[in-house]
């Protein structure tokens, strides 16, 4: 099935502004490109090559949206600030932060360094809270427009399904998302009086690069398969839809909770044949 064909496309972003963090791949771009179906103007954070978020900009670009890739480190303060700026300067505001940047850095416990965990730490949960401070602090500034949207803003944390399940061999990345849904929901309960609508998706195994090196041998998938009951592995498409949604006012009533995007993985598929 073409990736964007389940998605119902019904103007329901119209006129916003959507900011989607690591948006030049995976998830980040399947989110970046629905958001635009649904009629966002769309900013594409990207970190390094630029290429392939030139790319997600062009694509939206030939769906006769606006878009704009920035370049920033989401850990950088400076960078996020001028990616904010910037984005605020071209489109007049932002509407709605998808902070999905996130990276692993996998390594047994006694192996791991101050590094390979400082830096999962610094990008998946300190990124998540630069971003959204900036969004927060323009959601404040700007209020509710009429017309546009019920909310002052909304901010969807891309986290994961081991901010539940504790995952071996990757403990940083398991510390950094399971840090993320705390400061998911506690930042929806300090800011629900300014009606900013925050929450978070929980994806789990979905087929991008970050697990690439998993699903793409026969055994890998056969794995990864045994821990998904829905029998499949997820796709971008599968999270941009529960993201859409949840930027949407259809979801107007749904305010710090997580979303599981995952096939069931939660379910303790160990389980279903008896304990
Ligand atoms: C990780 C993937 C993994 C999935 C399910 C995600 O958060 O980034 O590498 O396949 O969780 O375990």
């Amino acid at each position: 099935m073409p990736e964007a064909s389940r998605l119902a496309c019904s103007g329901r972003l119209k006129g916003q502004v959507a900011l989607v963090t690591g948006a030049s791949s995976g998830i980040g771009r399947a989110i970046a490109l629905a958001m635009a179906d649904e009629g966002a103007s769309v900013v594409v954070n990207y970190i390094g090559n630029r290429e392939p978020a030139q790319e997600v900009v062009a694509e939206i670009q030939g769906k006769k949206m606006s878009a704009l890739a920035i370049e920033a480190d989401v850990s950088d303060q400076h960078r996020v600030r001028g990616m904010f700026d910037q984005a605020i300067r071209e489109f007049g505001t932002i509407d709605i932060l998808v902070s999905n940047a996130g990276i692993e850095a996998d390594r047994p416990y006694s192996e791991m360094t101050l590094a390979d965990w400082q830096k999962v730490l610094d990008v998946n949960l300190t990124g998540g809270f630069l971003c959204s401070q900036e969004a927060v602090r323009e959601f404040r500034r700007r209020g509710i427009v009429a017309g546009r949207s019920l909310t002052a803003g909304k901010i969807i944390f891309i986290s994961s399904v081991h901010q539940e399940i504790p995952w071996a061999r990757h403990t940083n990345y398991s510390a950094s998302k399971g840090g993320l849904k705390l400061l998911m929901e506690s930042l929806a309960q300090e800011v629900a009086a300014y009606r900013i609508r925050v929450n978070g998706i929980a994806p789990g195994a979905i087929r991008t690069n970050i697990n690439k090196k998993v699903w793409d041998t026969p055994e890998g998938l056969q794995s990864m398969l045994r821990l998904i009951p829905w029998g499949r592995i997820g796709e971008p498409v599968d999270v941009a839809a529960a993201a859409v949604w949840l930027a949407s006012d259809e979801s107007d009533y749904v305010h710090g909770t997580t979303l599981f995007v995952d096939g069931g993985m939660t379910l303790y598929p160990g389980f279903a044949a008896g304990g």
